[in-house]
């Protein structure tokens, strides 16, 4: 008879073999420390034998371990009402209040609270990094709908760099999409990632972002994703964000 199998269960895992994998030392020497008493799982020493969740705190001679985690990537349809951070002092919804995972992921970049869109999030410190140091000039891209006509010396202007805080932005790509007397609807390509960067460059020439949305990071898209959802990154996805 099969015995089915807890989803949680599967997530346990022998101490030593969790220890080895942690790159404390081979199985033997690590089943040594426990039975010397050096390991304790969530403050409790550990026996021989014991076995461990994802989520236990497990530490060697009180310094933590297995603190390896799985590194986890996920792509969020960032909603308008939303703060980009892990915690708000103002006790606003944040981008978090959206995910429901264990790993202990953090938003990689900013996005305004009345800004929508791709928002990457990961515990891949190394990526994260990646993606948001200015020298990388990683192109992000935003659908932008903006008061009144855009003309085309302005579009140009714009592509060719306007002052914002008394610094020239770099060259961006400025697409008008459609346009009548009312509104212009364009995309956006930058690869600065200023405060309120693309506002600020429309209120530069004289214009008022209404609704503006990141639809994507270097070739990695939104997609058909609604809002408020998210998924995971695939592995061919998170190799090519790792060659930007
Ligand atoms: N530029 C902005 O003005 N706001 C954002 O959220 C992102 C880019």
């Amino acid at each position: 008879m099969l015995i089915p199998i807890s989803a949680e269960w599967r997530r346990m895992k022998r101490l030593n073999k969790y220890l080895a994998e942690s790159g404390v030392g081979s199985r033997r020497e690590c089943d040594r420390l426990i039975a010397g008493g050096s390991v304790k799982i969530n403050g409790k020493v550990a026996l021989l034998g014991a076995m461990v969740h994802d989520n236990d705190h497990v530490t060697v001679n009180d310094k933590r371990v297995g603190d390896r985690q799985k590194l986890c990537y996920v792509l969020l349809h960032k909603p308008k009402g939303y703060v980009t951070t892990v915690k708000d002092d103002l006790g606003r919804k944040t981008v978090m209040d959206l995910i429901h995972l264990n790993a202990r992921i953090y938003p990689v970049g900013r996005l305004d609270y009345d800004t929508e869109g791709l928002l990457i999030l990961t515990n891949d410190g190394d990526l994260a990094n990646r993606l948001t140091h200015p020298r990388n000039e990683i192109n992000k891209t935003y659908i932008a709908r903006i008061s009144g006509i855009l003309t085309e010396s302005e579009r140009s202007l714009l592509e060719r760099g306007v002052l914002v805080d008394g610094v020239k932005t770099a060259p961006a790509r400025v697409r008008i999409i459609e346009q009548d007397r009312h509104r212009t609807r364009c995309e956006v390509t930058i690869h600065e990632g200023r405060n309120h960067q693309v506002k600020r460059m429309f209120e530069a020439v004289g214009k008022e972002v209404e609704f503006l949305k990141r639809v994507a990071i270097g070739d990695l898209r939104l997609g058909g994703l609604k809002r408020g959802d998210y998924r995971f990154l695939t592995d061919i996805e998170v190799e090519y964000l790792k060659t930007l």
